[in-house]
């Protein structure tokens, strides 16, 4: 079998799987209700018991609630405008960033990039156990970024998460409405799983 040539998908779940990881999907369409601060912890928290490498914990979080307004709009200045249509209603704004060199040695930490995903994987499954949707966007501008938060030199931010309780899908603009309606799909296991030599 020559890999990832057919790439077929398919919108079914092939094997169960928790109920976190069936329900986590992300959103565009937000509700207005603010996500309150013990559930806030709870997801860091859930970033918190990832695993990295060396156990070196690279991430770095920074987040603002949207009574927060000048915290928040410093977030949401910075990204792009196919983003800023909809993440306006996320009542919670977070940015995650690495470090990027290890605290013990200060040579580069090449893992950073990898343990951030996990720690953001977990910090999203925790919120669909919640009941909450978090919406990672690699789409915004570093540099604005950087100013707007005053981001220190060996510190990255990686992507922006836009985290809020689902709201009314038909609030959408269309061209949005039709997407986050559409079924998700996925390349079927057999296109990305091996149990023989390449
Ligand atoms: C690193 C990363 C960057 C992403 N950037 C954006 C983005 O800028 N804008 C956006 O609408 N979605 C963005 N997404 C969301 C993906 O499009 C989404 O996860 C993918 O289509 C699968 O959909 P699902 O998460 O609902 O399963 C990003 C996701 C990841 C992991």
């Amino acid at each position: 079998m020559t890999p990832f040539v057919n790439r077929q998908k398919s919108a079914s779940f092939e094997s169960p799987v928790l109920d976190v990881i069936q329900q986590r999907r992300s959103r565009r369409a937000y509700s207005e209700k603010p996500v309150e601060q013990e559930k806030i912890n709870s997801l860091f928290e859930a970033a918190r018991w990832a695993p990295s490498s060396v156990n070196e914990q690279p991430w770095v979080y920074l987040y603002a609630r949207k009574d927060q307004t000048d915290l928040y709009n410093r977030i949401f200045d910075s990204l792009n405008e196919s983003n800023k249509i909809w993440a306006k209603h996320a009542p919670l704004l977070v940015v995650s960033l690495i470090r990027k060199t290890h605290s013990r040695n200060d040579m580069p930490n090449l893992s950073a990039r990898y343990d951030l995903g996990a720690a953001n994987a977990l910090l999203s499954l925790q919120a669909a156990h919640h009941g909450l949707n978090v919406h990672q966007m690699g789409g915004f501008s570093l540099e604005k970024l950087n100013q707007n938060l005053n981001i220190p030199d060996n510190f990255e931010a990686v992507v922006v998460l836009a985290i809020g309780y689902p709201g009314d899908v038909q609030l959408l603009p269309e061209h949005l409405k039709v997407r986050e309606l559409a079924p998700r799909e996925r390349y079927l296991r057999q296109e990305f799983v091996r149990n023989e030599i390449f």
